[in-house]
């Protein structure tokens, strides 16, 4: 290595210390956690954030004149302040929402007040319900086409086909980042020209993406980027809409309520700029100061190494289990994160959780929410392992042993 490189670094064993809950034990066996896709466990800077502002300083926030109001209302705005810069993006570009799904309903419900007979919204077969259903609703209330980008036998998308269906009649384009399931990371820049180029909006959901890639959105040139914070080591009822500022600001409001707007009569109303008009009502002060917590604890770690290491736990358990005449992996794209989903032959995924669970390994089994996905590929479910930060090759041996025994009960 050169003079002055900069070094990779990444201790998980460290990262893991600073989550409680990674040291308790179930059904007798130390926890091994690999439904990280689902939700990521929290570290204490997140539970300690949370914590300290109901005991230390807590009210409403933007409403009060009293040092409580303005302490929370600077927490969480600050909050806001850390997830512009995770994400580069301005801070006035950024809308706290529920989660991910009602910031995906926010976009279409708002875009969707345009939307008319026929107008075309394109998304891809590896979509979450969250990127698809919302699309659906414009589909039934507004006569839009919903049009599906293939995926290939490898779990890529298929580009040629996705770049046939933008057209003249295309309105949004919406793709994720990085596929929950097959864990396939799509070109999302590339795909935001497509669109861009025929005057389509385009839409990523990045809330598999955020988390285990360095995220610019700057670079990515999208209109609307959406994440959350419970995968993002932070709390549930939080989720964040990123909208590049002039695509936000030609959105009409998504809810009506307190602090989203500038004045209001009996005849009449004027809404306030972004973020505030998307914010009506008191909003997941908590969640919010939460998610700050989490985003700074993340963004202290080399996210390069941290990448490296959770594709090394991925590699390991592939490596491991690859060999085996009953293991079917679901999406192995060239380019993909540290999800591994598959169907053990002559099991279903639900009795292979279940056992699992037995000896401590948590994964999820199902649909994954991606039921065209699993049309796609002939299957009613399959069993997912995923990976976080704080994963170890021990949990990935503990797991594949787990799994080997497992299988025994259905030959
Ligand atoms: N979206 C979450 C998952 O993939 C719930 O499991």
């Amino acid at each position: 290595m050169a003079d002055g490189a900069p070094v990779m670094t990444f201790d998980a064993l460290a990262a893991r210390a600073q989550f409680p809950i990674l040291s308790r034990q179930v059904n007798g066996k130390p926890l091994v956690y690999l439904d990280n896709a689902a939700s990521s466990q929290k570290p204490r800077a997140v539970i300690d954030a949370m914590a300290g502002a109901m005991s230390g300083s807590y009210a409403n926030v933007h409403r009060g004149l009293h040092t409580l109001a303005n302490e929370t209302t600077e927490a969480y705005e600050g909050a806001r302040r850390s997830v512009a810069r995770f994400l580069n993006a301005g801070e006035d570009e950024i809308v706290f929402t529920k989660g991910g799904t009602e910031a995906i309903n926010l976009v279409a419900s708002s875009i969707g007040q345009s939307i008319g007979e026929g107008d075309e919204i394109v998304v891809s077969q590896m979509e979450h319900h969250s990127n698809v259903v919302p699309w659906h609703l414009l589909r039934e209330r507004r006569g839009a086409v919903l049009r599906f980008a293939r995926v290939l036998d490898d779990g890529a998308l298929d580009m040629d086909h996705l770049a046939s269906l933008i057209g003249p009649r295309t309105r949004v384009v919406s793709i994720t980042q990085m596929s929950n399931v097959l864990g396939t990371i799509n070109p999302v820049a590339e795909i935001a020209g497509l669109a861009h180029a025929v005057g389509a909006v385009m839409v990523v959901d990045g809330c598999q993406g955020a988390v285990h890639l360095p995220v610019d959105l700057k670079a990515l040139d999208c209109d609307f980027y959406v994440c959350t914070g419970h995968k993002l080591y932070g709390p549930t009822g939080i989720g964040v809409l990123y909208g590049k500022a002039e695509a936000l600001s030609a959105l009409p409001p998504y809810q009506g309520g307190g602090e989203m707007i500038e004045s209001v009569t009996e005849d009449t109303v004027r809404y306030a700029e972004p973020p505030r008009r998307f914010e009506a009502g008191t909003p997941p002060i908590l969640e919010a100061i939460g998610l700050g917590a989490a985003i700074e604890w993340l963004s202290a770690f080399d996210r390069a190494a941290v990448e490296a290491h959770e594709t090394a736990l991925y590699q390991r358990a592939f490596e491991a289990l690859r060999g085996h005449d009953w293991f079917r992996p679901l999406g192995t794209a060239p380019d993909k994160g540290a999800i591994l989903a598959f169907t053990v032959d002559g099991a279903h995924a639900h009795d292979i959780a279940q056992i699992l669970d037995r000896y401590g390994v948590a994964v999820r089994a199902g649909q994954h929410c991606a039921e065209p996905l699993m049309s796609r590929f002939g299957l009613t479910s399959s069993i997912r392992a995923s990976f976080a930060l704080y994963n170890t090759f021990e949990d990935v041996d503990i797991f594949v042993d787990a799994l080997g025994k497992a299988r025994t009960f259905f030959q």
